[in-house]
């Protein structure tokens, strides 16, 4: 091999520092080293990854080879993959992420799923009075064609911006209780152009948020809130437990179903008579949840996610 200036080892193309990169990481036992490596090289030196395969003999500035180095040396040291990049797909779509802010789990897009699906059942057959094109916006045609939503615990947005994108019907309030999180959820909305109209934002703690803004409750509460017990935080990735806020991860209280249970006890004041709730569930939380439902009396459902597990609850009023 040439040699250079700054030794007989210094990868020079594309190809060859990723083939170094995916070696340290295999090495340093870094899940899916391929992906990973392609996906740091490439931000390094502004490639996406089909970019990067047909650059793979370009050979790389300075600069870029030093960026390189160091997102790929923070990964092997655990920092997480999406705030290295600044950024994580949901649901076809590219949130901003950062410190302050979870990751948007592929798992979460089962919710968006179901909640289409109830969008769709909530709609009225077609429009009571004949569509008249142009004016089919004056409020009170269009308000009871509406679907109102509460995205409670919002984070970067994903689960409220998506489902107001796919759902044109939705007017969608998204609360969380972190400043920093409702701050990047803000600039997700503006970059993945949400209509102002459909989509608001407020701060504060979800129950009192919720009640407060929408004192007859919201057709579609969705909820994607901290379920993990703190107990349990030795058994969490270092990449989650070192760099994830705990405000997104650990349950209050101690208690794993304290969100799910709190909003299953105020369904009557925060759903409407049609609505429905749409809850994320931690691995082992439905056993506990159809026993609490049943005392309770309330109809629930489990949906379960692409890995078997039950992910998802469910219920009316
Ligand atoms: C598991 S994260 C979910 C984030 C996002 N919805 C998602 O699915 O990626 C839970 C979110 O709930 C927020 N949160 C925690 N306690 C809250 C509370 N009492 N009221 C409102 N939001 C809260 C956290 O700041 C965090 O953003």
């Amino acid at each position: 091999m040439a040699t250079s200036s700054s030794g007989p080892l210094t990868p020079r193309t594309a190809g060859e520092v990723l083939a170094r990169s995916r070696e340290f990481f295999e090495a340093k036992g870094v899940d899916s080293p391929r992906l990973e490596a392609e996906l740091l090289v490439g931000h390094a030196i502004g490639l996406d990854r089909l970019g990067l395969y047909m650059a793979m003999d370009r050979p790389l500035e300075k600069d870029e080879l030093t960026t390189a180095r160091e997102l790929v040396s923070r990964r092997a040291k655990g920092e997480p993959t999406a705030y290295l990049l600044g950024y994580r797909e949901f649901y076809g779509r590219r949130f901003q992420v950062g410190p302050g802010v979870l990751i948007p789990r592929p798992d979460t897009e089962l919710l968006v799923d179901r909640a289409r699906a109830i969008a769709k059942e909530l709609e009225p057959p077609k429009v009571k009075t004949p569509f008249v094109a142009g004016i089919s916006d004056q409020p009170e045609q269009a308000d009871e064609r509406r679907i109102t939503a509460c995205d409670l615990g919002t984070g970067s947005g994903c689960i409220a911006i998506t489902v107001t994108l796919e759902v044109p019907l939705v007017r969608m309030l998204a609360i969380d209780i972190s400043k920093d999180a409702l701050e990047v959820a803000r600039t997700n909305a503006e970059e993945l152009k949400v209509p102002k109209a459909r989509l608001g934002f407020k701060e504060g703690d979800g129950l009192e948020v919720l009640a407060a803004a929408a004192p007859h409750g919201v057709d579609l509460l969705l909820s994607n809130p901290p379920y993990v017990d703190p107990k349990d935080h030795v058994h969490l990735e270092t990449a989650v437990r070192r760099y994830e806020p705990d405000t997104a991860l650990f349950a209050p209280q101690g208690d794993p179903d304290f969100w799910a249970r709190s909003l299953m006890e105020r369904r009557g004041q925060l759903l409407t008579l049609r609505g429905r709730a749409l809850v994320e569930l931690g691995f082992d939380q439905a056993p506990r949840l159809l026993q609490l439902a049943a005392r309770m009396a309330v109809e629930v459902h489990i949906h379960t996610d692409l890995s078997g597990i039950p992910r998802l609850l469910e219920f009316g009023r």
